[in-house]
Order: structure tokens, then C-alpha cells, then sequence
């Protein structure tokens, strides 16, 4: 048993739309979540950015004394969970793609025309199509990157016109042309579109792979013997700049009596090679 809390982090808000599963199937945990609202998007950075900016959220969470880090971020998995892992060996780390990639490779088959939307570095490392076809060769998979995405619901237009506008341009051809069938919303931020998407496409089928996610937490926090053993309700939420649609985020989340909300921001000089 641990009652210390599980780190969760993404680079915005995005993470944020795997807080509410992971409060209901882990109902005795407490969560620190961080957002980089002030250096997002990570999904068109480099590497190194991503990775220099990723190490240091990481100690800030274990300065907090987290037990487990849950990366709620796509693009952040792809580019650093190797080097995480090993940087950090004695505590779990969790990614969000190859849980996601196990299920779609469980519950499809080559009929299925499987369509993966994310950001440009997440579909430029072939992440999910990699991961899937691993699993098995026989799927076909169709992989479109959508860098416009997290920049408007960062901005909090996520039900907007614009962001409806934004869906079309992306994925009209991409749909149509490939007929796909299933998506998979390979951004933590995409489940903030989820009605758009749903609206102009009602023949998808839709999986969020943060559904997995918290499947794979729970098994890690058994695995390793860290569950907590008592319900609470205290959240932090911290983040390197508070925009309103952060905070509207967190209030529609969490009750606001026990809730921290916290401003970090970090010092930053990166060299790139
Ligand atoms: N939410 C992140 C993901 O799942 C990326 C957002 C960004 O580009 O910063 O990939």
C-alpha cells in the first residue's frame, strides 16, 4: 500500500481528458497532475526540446514525491519513454501508445480500415502504425497528422466554428478516400474534438486511448504494490501558465474545495545539436 500520490503530465491541457477516467476507476488515489501550457504544442518540436523540456517535468513530479508518472501525451511517449525509463528505473513510468496499440490490435481485423490522427511528430515516428502492425501485420493502417488541432483548444475553441472548419480540412479526404471505419484519437488533446469529429463522421467508430491507459495503471499500481488504501479527494494541478480554459478545465473536473492549483515554470536553455 502507497497513499502518495501518481504523477499525470502532458504538454497542456490534454492530459487533462484522462483525469476523469482515472478518478473513477482509482477512486482512492490522489493525482498531481502539470501541464505545459506555456511551451505547447510539443507535437511540432524537436526531439531534443521535447525531451529536455520532458526531463524536467519529471523532477519536478518526483520532487513532489509522486509513486508512479503517468505520461497523459502522445507525443511525449514516442519521443522519451526509453530514455525516462531509464533515467528513472526505480519508479514506474506509464506511456500512452501501446496500450492503445494492443487494444485496436485485439478488436480489429483486415477488414477494418484503421485511421490514426495525432500530432506531426507522433505520425512521423509511425507510432501507432508501428506499434498496431507489430501486433499484427494484417491491419491496415492510415495515419494523418493534424498540427492545428492543439493550438485552438488550447486556445479553449474546442465547440467552435473554427474548430469544426479545422476537422473538414484534415480529415474530409483523409475519411473518404481511405474509408475509414475506426479512429483512434492518438492526442490526448483529440478527445476535446470528440463531438466535432462525431458530428461530421457519425459512421466512426472512436477509441480514446486513454480508456487503456488507466487500465494500465491499475495493473501497475497492483503489479508493484501501490495502491492506496483510502479515498481522498485532494488534486493538485499545476501548470506554466494559467490560462482560463486551463483552469475552466480543472473546475469542471474536480470540486473545488479540494483542489491546489499551482503556478511552475521552469528555466530554460536548450542547445540543439
Ligand atoms: N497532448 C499531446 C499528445 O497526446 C500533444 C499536444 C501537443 O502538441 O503539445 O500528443
Amino acid at each position: 500500500m502507497d497513499n502518495r500520490a501518481i504523477g499525470v503530465f502532458d504538454s497542456g491541457v490534454g492530459g487533462l481528458t484522462a483525469i476523469p477516467h482515472l478518478m473513477k476507476e482509482l477512486p482512492n488515489e490522489r493525482f498531481i497532475y502539470f501541464g505545459d501550457i506555456a511551451r505547447a504544442p510539443y507535437g511540432s518540436k524537436s526531439k531534443p526540446v521535447i525531451s529536455e523540456f520532458t526531463e524536467q517535468i519529471v523532477d519536478f513530479l518526483i520532487e513532489k514525491d509522486v509513486k508512479m508518472i503517468v505520461i497523459a501525451c502522445n507525443t511525449i511517449t514516442v519521443v522519451t519513454l526509453d530514455q525516462l525509463k531509464k533515467k528513472y528505473p526505480h519508479i514506474p513510468i506509464i506511456g500512452i501508445v501501446q496500450p492503445a496499440a494492443e487494444k485496436v490490435a485485439s478488436t480489429s481485423n483486415k477488414d477494418n480500415n484503421i485511421g490514426i490522427i495525432a500530432t506531426s511528430v507522433t505520425i512521423n515516428q509511425k507510432a501507432y502504425s508501428n506499434a498496431i502492425q507489430a501486433l499484427n501485420p494484417e491491419l491496415k493502417v492510415f495515419e494523418k497528422s493534424c498540427p492545428l488541432f492543439v493550438p485552438i483548444i488550447e486556445e479553449g475553441l474546442a465547440d467552435s466554428k473554427i474548430m469544426e472548419c479545422t476537422v473538414q480540412h484534415y480529415l474530409d479526404s483523409f475519411v473518404t478516400d481511405n474509408s475509414i471505419d475506426k479512429l483512434v484519437l492518438g492526442c490526448t488533446h483529440y478527445p476535446l474534438v470528440r463531438k466535432a469529429v462525431e458530428k461530421l463522421y457519425p459512421h466512426l467508430e472512436i477509441i480514446n486511448p486513454s480508456f487503456e491507459v488507466v487500465n494500465r495503471v491499475k495493473a501497475s499500481l497492483i503489479e508493484n504494490d501501490l495502491l492506496a488504501d483510502a479515498p481522498t479527494m485532494e488534486n493538485s494541478f499545476y501548470a506554466s501558465s494559467l490560462t482560463e480554459n486551463f483552469l475552466g478545465m480543472v473546475n469542471s473536473i474536480c470540486n473545488q474545495e479540494n483542489v491546489y492549483i499551482g503556478l511552475k515554470n521552469f528555466d530554460t536553455e536548450i542547445t540543439e545539436k
